[in-house]
This record gives C-alpha cells, structure tokens and sequence, in this order.
C-alpha cells in the first residue's frame, strides 16, 4: 500500500472513532457540541494520530489498542488550534478551508469548545475501556506523557513564548527553537511516545521513537512555517502569510527560507537515524517523516 492510500485509511479509521467518542450534537448543549464537531471534522490531516499507530505498528503492538489515544491526541491538537485562532492570539479567519470556530460560533463557545475538547481527552484515556487489555502502568504513562506533552511544559508552555515573541525583531534560534519543539513538536512527540507505550515497547525502542518524535516535531513546525510563506491560503486551508503579519518567530523569519529549509531536511534525516535499530516494521515512521517536510499543506 502506498503512504497516500495508508494515510487515508488510517485517517477514515481515526474520524469513524472521533464520531463515536464526541458527543452528539443532539446532546445538550446543543451549541457546545456542535462546535466541539465543528472543527474536529472539518478537515485536518490526522498526522497526530496516524503517528502514534504508526509507532504503535513498528514496536510491533496491536494498533486497534491504541485508537482511543489517537483520538484523544485529536482533540488536544484541535483544541490549541481553536484557541491558536482567537483574536487574543493569532486571531486568524480560516482554519481546515473553513471560517474558524470562533468566526462561526463566537469567541465564548470557541473558548468553550477548546475546553471540553481538551477534558473530553482525558476523560477518553483515563476510561476503563481504554485499551483495556494493555497494562495499567503503560496506560498511566501514556496519561503522563500526553499531559505533560499538551501543558506548561510543551505545548501551551511554547504557545506563551510564541505570543511573547510576537514582532521582537531580535528573536535568536535558541528561543524559536524552544517555541517549535514546544507549541508543535510535543504534541507530535507524545503521539509517538503513547503508540509505543500502548504497543509496549523495550527501553530502547521507546527511546528511539522518542528521538524520532522529537526530530519529526521539529521539522512538522518548520514544514509550517514555510507553508505559511509558500503554500496560497487555498492549499494550507488557513490564512497564508500570516506569520509575517504578525511578525512571528519563525525559522525563516530567524535564518532565511532556504536555511530553513535545510534545517528541515536535517531534522528529517535524524528522525530516519532515529529508527536504525528498527526494520521494515517502522517504514510508515519513515515514510511520514518524509511526509512532514514535502506536504504541500
Ligand atoms: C497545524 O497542524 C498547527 C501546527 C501545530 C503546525 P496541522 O498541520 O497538523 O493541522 P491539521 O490538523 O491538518 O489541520
Ligand atoms: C500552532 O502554531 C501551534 C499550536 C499549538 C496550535 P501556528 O500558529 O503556526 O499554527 P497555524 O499555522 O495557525 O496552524
Ligand atoms: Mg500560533
Ligand atoms: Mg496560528
Ligand atoms: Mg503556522
């Protein structure tokens, strides 16, 4: 199977369950769960997720067991973006080729909205019927890992120093890399991390895929930035050259486009060195590694 028809099966597996874990709209409150569907389903590329079966898959785990967790990860993710796109912070219109969710329901629901989604997470993973047949100590470090990954210490710890960067002129590399390894590159690390958890992975597969998720996290916010120059808002479904505007720390902003492009391509190729002690069995890990920094949104 090629990496285009893998994607999309692991995407349509991933939304069937996303569907079946939300709440329904005809729940109330009404407006709170439509909003909470709303931006889950209106399009995103489901890498978080298809990461962490990925990783589950190439420890060699049963990758059904991890589905719970894929989409948990799936509504964390959603939930910083609708809050990445309110007027107090990038205050952008389009998000996934639709208005975002606040344009949609207002800045209060949006809020909201990102709240539950982000509740509805935990309350996913910390369920008994989470992937009930692997071990609770590896269910209690997936819980562990997600939470440090989605708080202070990752991701909403890079989205502050990402606002407090905001058109300072001069913004070194050691502070955006600090903004892209957290606001982005946590997330993406915990996704692999739990797959390989749920998949029990040894010591040294775990801290293989560890690095893997690091260097692979890294260049995800790179490849963004980057869209946010080169992609139209058309193809990245959100408001190009928005970076700019704002006059955000970005790679490019801080080396140049092509070094930043290099840069990327680096991070890829450690990613890859990160997998030499696996086989075949982590090619999908390659795969969208290579992915992450030749996607055109
Ligand atoms: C966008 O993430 C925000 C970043 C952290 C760079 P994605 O590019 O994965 O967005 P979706 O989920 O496909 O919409
Ligand atoms: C997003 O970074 C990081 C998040 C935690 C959502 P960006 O602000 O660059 O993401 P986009 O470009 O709006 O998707
Ligand atoms: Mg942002
Ligand atoms: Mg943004
Ligand atoms: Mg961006």
């Amino acid at each position: 199977m090629d990496l285009k028809t893998y994607l999309k099966q692991q995407c349509t597996r991933v939304d069937a369950a996303l569907d079946s874990y939300l709440p329904k709209e005809c729940e109330l409150p009404h407006s709170l769960h439509k909003a909470m569907r709303y931006s889950i389903f209106a399009g995103g590329k489901r890498v978080r997720p298809i990461l962490m079966l990925a990783a589950c898959e190439a420890v060699g785990g049963d990758t059904a067991q991890a589905i719970p967790a894929a989409c948990a990860m799936e509504m964390i993710h959603t939930y910083s973006l609708i809050h990445d796109d309110l007027p107090a912070m990038d205050d952008d219109d389009y998000r996934r080729g639709n208005p975002t969710n606040h344009k949609v329901f207002g800045e209060a629901i949006a809020i909201l909205a990102g709240d539950a989604l982000l509740t509805e997470a935990f309350k996913l993973i910390s369920s008994p019927r989470f992937a009930a047949e692997v071990p609770p100590a590896a269910r209690l470090a997936v819980i562990h890992e997600i939470a440090t990954c989605a708080g202070s210490y990752g991701m909403v710890g890079g989205q502050v120093v990402d606002m407090e960067s905001e058109g300072k002129p001069d913004i070194d590399l050691p502070t955006v890399q600090y903004i892209h390894t957290h606001k982005t590159g946590a997330l993406l690390k915990a996704s692999v991390v739990a797959g390989a958890l749920v998949g029990g992975a040894d010591k040294p597969k775990l801290t293989a895929i560890t690095r893997y998720g690091e260097a692979a996290g890294l260049a995800f916010q790179i490849a963004d930035d980057i869209l946010d120059i080169e992609g139209t808002t058309e193809e990245i479904g959100k408001d190009a050259g928005s970076d700019e505007a704002r006059g955000k720390a970005t790679y490019p902003a801080v080396m140049g486009l092509s070094e930043a492009k290099q840069e990327a391509q680096a991070m890829m190729d450690e990613a890859m060195r990160a997998l030499e002690i696996f086989g075949s069995e982590a090619d999908r890990l390659r795969e969208i590694a290579m992915y992450i920094v030749k996607r055109k949104n």
